[in-house]
């Protein structure tokens, strides 16, 4: 058996900087009430024509990962794209990602795990490499949410929150013998897919379907959140997730170096952070800047804590995300 480890991070986010005050333009919000809800003071969305989407942000992030781990595209084995808004239905973000990047005819996977969605694609990455049926896997995180979101008051409970980017690394098999992904722990609790969803379009809601039967004021193809609900579950889960990536490396929370929540809410990290008792520099958040960038979240937030030297060498990096399905899980790694 090998181990595996993380030998390159990226991450890009659009240019377009959106402001609370420039969506209380759009919609009866302000300021006060995004920030003391959820700590979010800005974020990035896609402005049409600046020819980002998904796929793109993902090869634009994997593109400064392949170079960090001082790899070519040709070197890489697999594809594991995350992502809850896919450039198209069908086929996934992983294939258009191969054809961009000239990666030959390697394996592509989409994962559909939306907020836990890097978490359960770097596990998956991790499963491969560590068997020994490849080398370097790309794991990438990827969303374009502000090409889907409800900008009406309707919509401001979901829309205030999430923001568009992506992040990626490459998962190789560990030469040095040091460190590496030491083990990933993954759950889902269907019975609750209703509080946190897009039901339509899908094959139970078709477009025809969805106009012909909702009120224009009750349409589903939008985002729906119970916040409340979902917060509640999210506490509990990560401290669960949290506590069991410890207990199965026999380690404590005082050999944590650093946690790398999934930025969902402010609230939710302090919550864990005080739990845990970790200072504020074991801990680090960036959805003041992005806000919820669902699959990319985590991976975006990585990466900048890396550029900013926050992560060393030997250190244990924490990760841990919660979300739609719901589906949760932690990754704990030897830097
Ligand atoms: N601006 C102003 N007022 C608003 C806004 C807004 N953007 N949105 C809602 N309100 C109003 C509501 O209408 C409500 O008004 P009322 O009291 O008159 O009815 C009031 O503010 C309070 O609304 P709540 O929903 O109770 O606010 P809450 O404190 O729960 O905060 C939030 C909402 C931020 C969504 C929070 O519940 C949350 O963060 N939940 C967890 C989100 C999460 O973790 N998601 C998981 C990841 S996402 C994924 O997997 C895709």
């Amino acid at each position: 058996m090998y181990t595996s480890k993380i030998t390159g991070l990226g991450h890009y986010v659009p240019e377009n900087i959106v402001t609370n005050d420039d969506l209380s333009k759009l919609m009866d919000t302000n300021d006060a009430w995004i920030r003391e809800r959820t700590g979010i003071e800005e974020r990035r969305h896609i402005k049409k024509g600046d020819g980002n989407s998904t796929s793109v942000m993902g090869v634009k992030a994997a593109t400064i990962a392949l170079e960090r781990a001082k790899l070519a595209p040709s070197d890489i084995d697999f594809i594991v794209f995350a992502t809850l808004s896919p450039d198209m239905y069908f086929p996934g973000g992983g294939v258009q990602v191969q054809d961009m990047m000239g990666m030959g005819t390697i394996p592509a996977l989409d994962v559909r795990n939306q907020c836990s969605g890097f978490v359960y694609a770097i596990s998956v990455a991790d499963q491969f490499v560590k068997t020994g049926m490849y080398k370097n896997v790309l794991v990438i995180g990827s969303e374009n949410h502000s090409g889907g979101l409800d900008f009406t008051t309707r919509g401001r409970s979901v829309s205030v929150i999430f923001g568009d980017g992506a992040g990626a690394a490459v998962v190789s098999r560990n030469e040095s013998g040091t460190g590496g992904i030491l083990s990933t722990h993954l759950h889902s609790e269907g019975k609750h897919k209703d509080q946190l969803s897009l039901q339509g379009p899908s094959t139970e809601h078709w477009v025809p379907e969805i106009i012909a039967e909702n009120p224009q004021e009750d349409i589903p193809y939008y985002p729906y959140m119970n916040g409340q609900f979902v917060f509640k579950h999210a506490i509990v889960r990560f401290s669960e997730v949290i506590k069991e990536g410890l207990a199965a490396n026999d380690m404590g929370v005082e050999d944590i170096d650093i946690f790398i929540p999934h930025q969902a809410n402010l609230r939710i990290s302090q919550f864990i952070q005080k739990k845990f008792q970790l200072p504020d520099d074991k801990v680090y958040n960036n959805m003041q800047k992005y806000g919820n960038t669902t699959a990319a979240s985590i991976p975006i937030a990585l990466s900048e804590a890396w550029e900013k030297g926050k992560i060393k060498e030997g250190d244990l990096v924490v990760l841990a995300a919660f979300g739609s399905g719901f589906t949760w899980g932690s990754v704990m790694i030897r830097w």
